[in-house]
């Protein structure tokens, strides 16, 4: 009979744990989209419709984004924690945003090709990059 209730306890404490667990998970990943808007201005909801229509999925495996990923160019994860941009830029919010509406203003020699995607465009991508871990 008390074993049970150990182990009631013991089941109910290790719920708790995780649940609080979780609960802090998605503060700091709201923490972390919270950040990415401010830094770059855009809003990286609208991201994953834009990195399907403008085939950057269909060249990068994307950190957050399902479905498509190719392995054309580098995959895309961790982009916060880089210190350079396409071996060329140093990782700032504006080269991010320029790198993705224009790398080769960067790099003229970069294998990523202009995709059309304008720079109010390119800010929502970035925000939902620099959201990912
Ligand atoms: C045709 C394939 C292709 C498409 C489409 C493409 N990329 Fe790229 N991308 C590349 C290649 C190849 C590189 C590496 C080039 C380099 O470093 O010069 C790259 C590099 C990058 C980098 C720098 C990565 C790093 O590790 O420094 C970012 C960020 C990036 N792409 C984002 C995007 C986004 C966002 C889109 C969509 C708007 C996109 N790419 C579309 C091929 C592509």
């Amino acid at each position: 009979m008390r074993l049970r209730w150990i182990i009631l306890v013991a089941a109910l404490a290790a719920l708790t744990a995780g649940g609080s667990f979780a609960a802090l998970k998605i503060e700091r990943r709201n923490e972390r989209t919270d950040l990415a808007r401010n830094l770059t201005g855009g809003d990286p909801t609208r991201a994953p419709k834009l990195m399907i229509t403008y085939g950057c999925a269909g060249c990068h495996e994307i950190s957050g984004l399902a479905g498509p990923s190719g392995r054309v160019g580098p995959p895309l994860r961790s982009i916060g924690e880089r210190i350079y941009i396409g071996g060329v830029a140093t990782n700032t919010p504006e080269n991010l945003v320029r790198w993705i509406a224009n790398p080769k203003a960067l790099n003229a020699k970069s294998a990523m090709p202009l995709t059309g995607i304008s720079e109010a465009e390119a800010r929502d991508v970035a925000a939902f990059l620099y959201a990912q871990q």
